[in-house]
């Protein structure tokens, strides 16, 4: 991150400050280069390099497989196109809950090793002393509750999370934990939108929310699920923006007809 920079940058002061204004937060997944491009020039606020690379980019069902070096070189691929964006990195399954210097040396190698600008971990009170020593060490820290993919063999399912009343003061208690460690913010995930809003209400830094309703600070979407990449992923909370699983398909018929029939390249198109 260039102080020298034209462009005024995100940073979390920003985002705490837009939270006080009442302004809301966009925040988009992006895995690489030319994407990243596209969506920092489009004005998104933050950029997350998220552990659904597992899924969109790798073709894997769940988000535990994706390791540290991959996440690394995501992010750093991400980085080299931003220029306003605020990029956080998902910590990898496996990378920070053994223990709290484990958490630390995963998330200084994310920092060191991609210039990424800060990191989010899934994960309440349990997670509260690798936060605290991972902040300790200057890197800012995103938490994550709600359904929480890293988690989806102890809970079976990735349906609506804290319904039930006990769950839900956990996770309000939760979301205090974190916010009163020093966490930046925190991202929602498909949780009741009342549930949201009551934690949005409860804490002062600035909540993202993903299928998590209208009451929080900001939204966030993977980005090949908003763009239709993706066509087979339609949860209620989804609002698909294009679709680009069509028009990628149709573009590439038409080069594979061109070709075919000859009609590329023509004159123009050759030395
Ligand atoms: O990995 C990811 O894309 C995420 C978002 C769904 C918030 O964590």
């Amino acid at each position: 991150m260039s102080i020298h920079s034209e462009v005024k940058r995100v940073t979390t002061h920003v985002l705490a400050e837009m939270k006080q204004n009442g302004e809301p937060i966009s925040m988009l997944t992006a895995y690489d280069f030319s994407m990243a491009l596209i969506i920092d020039e489009a004005g998104v606020d933050v950029i997350l390099v998220g552990d659904s690379a597992s899924n969109v980019m790798a073709g894997h069902e769940t988000t535990l497989p994706i390791t540290l070096d991959h996440m690394i070189y995501h992010a750093s691929s991400v980085i080299r196109a931003v220029k306003r964006a605020l990029v956080v990195v998902d910590l990898p399954f496996g990378t920070y809950q053994g223990n709290s210097k484990e958490a630390l040396t995963s998330a200084i190698r994310i920092m060191k090793e991609s210039g990424a600008h800060a990191v989010k971990m899934e994960g309440g009170r349990e997670i509260k002393e690798s936060v605290d020593r991972i902040l300790s060490a200057g890197i800012p820290v995103m938490g994550h509750l709600g359904l929480m993919p890293q988690s989806i063999y102890k809970f079976g399912t990735y349906t609506v999370r804290a319904k039930k009343e006990e769950e839900a003061g956990n996770l309000i208690e939760d979301a205090q934990i974190l916010a009163n460690a020093g966490c930046f913010a925190i991202v929602l995930e498909k949780i009741p939108a009342s549930l949201a809003k009551k934690v949005t209400e409860s804490v002062s830094v600035p909540v993202i929310g993903i299928g998590a309703g209208n009451g929080v600070d900001g939204q966030v979407l993977v980005m090949h699920d908003m763009l239709g990449i993706n066509n087979a992923f339609n949860p209620r909370f989804l609002r698909k923006y294009h679709n680009l699983h069509k028009e990628i398909k149709g573009a590439v018929s038409r080069y594979v007809q061109d070709v075919r029939t000859r009609d590329f390249p023509n004159e123009k198109e050759q030395y």
